[in-house]
């Protein structure tokens, strides 16, 4: 990875992210001695490499049956249990996966409920998966998250009438907590397979745990090469040098536009496939930092779609803003422009050329443009869309956020903020003990 700063020049002053290594080398060493507030979530740190050393033989024979016997894998989870599998798919499987035959796609199709409490999108869902032998992989530490805990009920209904009581248990993978929560208890009446979530692994943090690589296993993401991407992350992003930490250069130069008023970030890629990446992203800065009144506020666009309406915003609009651009070097598929003499759009110029060179071009206008309409921004260069790169990745922003979030002043491994809504939701909803 690449992080390149430039951008930032006019908006930053020189020397202002070398000023901050005293205190960077402090958070760094209290990090390390798990003495920063959220000590008991700090499991992330090296979990590639851990889980490397322990292998990932169990969750790959699963896979592969699962592989083997299904048309379909319907993945049940929400938040933290949900985003890291989705944004690591969608950035290494095909645009339209799902679409492809069998024989081209070779796993299984790959769908996500109990993100959501929409009967529209489980009716459609149910409609899909009408005649195909579908498998579920639920996910919920505690078992009694609202939404994927009606969507399990949900589709765990429509498999009995499918299978039959005992057949649907033998289809049924449930990733949970080692010994408490509604979903350890069930699985292990209904004799499911089981996967855990590690005690000291927060939500946003368990991608590179069962949570992720059980689905992206089963999807033929390359499971071994993100955990190594993740591993060579924890080394390069390890060290409190910032002449050397990209992740914590990133985490202070982001800390100081915060400070200048830069509170909004937003999230730029040019790849349809990193929607979910941003996703991911967003829930990683903003459940980590968004509390006691701070925080950077993160946001996403899809560039070039987002030009054409965010990008009026971003250019002239309020001046709170700086964004992230996630840029890949080189990408899975070449195309060019065609030539069509005939057709009179002015794009004969670009007669041959790639569309990634076309695509890098808009981006690099595009950092321009917005950061001479007074919008700072940073660049991370990833070499390409592999499953080393993203392992990289995940880790470069995790280590980023741990840092940004305590130099913020914050905890980042807490969510107390998600409560309140959910009691209200309850007490509108009539579940006992919430009348009053
Ligand atoms: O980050 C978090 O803690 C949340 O996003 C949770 O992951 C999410 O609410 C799902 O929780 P659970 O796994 O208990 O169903």
């Amino acid at each position: 990875l690449k992080l390149d700063l430039s951008y930032t020049n006019g908006f930053l002053n020189d020397g202002e992210i070398a000023n901050a290594q005293s205190i960077v080398n402090t958070l760094h060493e209290d990090l390390l001695h798990k003495r920063v507030p959220g000590a008991d979530y700090l499991g992330w740190l090296d979990l590639a490499s851990r889980t490397l050393s322990e292998g990932v033989t169990d969750i790959l024979q699963t896979a592969k049956e699962i592989r083997e016997k299904a048309d379909a894998l319907v993945v049940v989870g929400i938040g933290g249990s949900y985003l890291g599998a989705r944004a690591a798919f969608e950035w290494a499987k095909p645009e339209y996966y799902n679409q492809l035959p069998k024989d081209v796609r070779k796993g299984p199709e790959l769908y996500f409920l109990g993100n959501h409490i929409s009967s529209d999108a489980v009716a459609d869902l149910l409609t899909i998966l009408s005649g195909k032998q579908v498998y579920v992989n639920v996910i919920s530490k505690s078992g009694t998250t609202t939404e994927p805990a009606i969507g399990f009920r949900l589709i765990r209904e429509w498999m009995i009438q499918q299978y039959g009581e005992q057949e649907t248990k033998n289809r049924i993978v449930a990733t949970t907590d080692a010994a408490k929560g509604a979903l350890r208890k069930l699985s292990t009446d209904e004799g499911y397979k089981t996967y855990v979530i590690p005690d000291d692994v927060g939500g946003r943090y368990s991608v590179l745990t069962p949570v992720g690589l059980l689905p992206l296993a089963v999807a033929g993401v390359d499971i071994v090469k993100l955990l190594e991407g993740a591993a060579e992350g924890e080394k390069l992003f390890g060290v409190p040098s910032l002449s050397e930490n990209l992740a914590y250069q990133y985490a202070v130069a982001r800390n100081a536009l915060y400070r200048k008023g830069y509170v909004t970030e937003i999230f730029a890629h040019f790849e349809p496939g990193l929607h979910y990446f941003a996703e991911w992203w967003k829930q990683l800065f903003g459940e980590s930092e968004g509390k006691d009144q701070k925080g950077v506020f993160p946001a996403s666009v899809g560039y070039t779609t987002d030009l054409h309406s965010m990008g009026q915003f971003v250019q002239e609009g309020y001046r709170n803003l700086f964004e992230t651009f996630v840029h890949i070097e080189s990408v899975n598929h070449s195309v060019s422009v065609p030539s069509a003499k005939n057709v009179e759009d002015g794009l004969e110029y670009l007669a041959g050329k790639e569309l990634s060179w076309v695509n890098d071009k808009a981006r690099l206008a595009t950092q321009s443009a917005h950061a001479e309409g007074g919008v700072p921004n940073l660049l991370v260069h990833v070499p390409d869309r592999s499953e080393h790169s993203l392992g990289m990745l995940f880790y470069f922003f995790e280590r980023a956020c741990a840092m940004s979030g305590l130099l913020m002043g914050v905890n980042p491994f807490n969510q107390p903020g998600v409560e309140n809504y959910k009691t209200k939701m309850f007490k509108l909803l009539g579940k006992p003990g919430y009348q009053d």
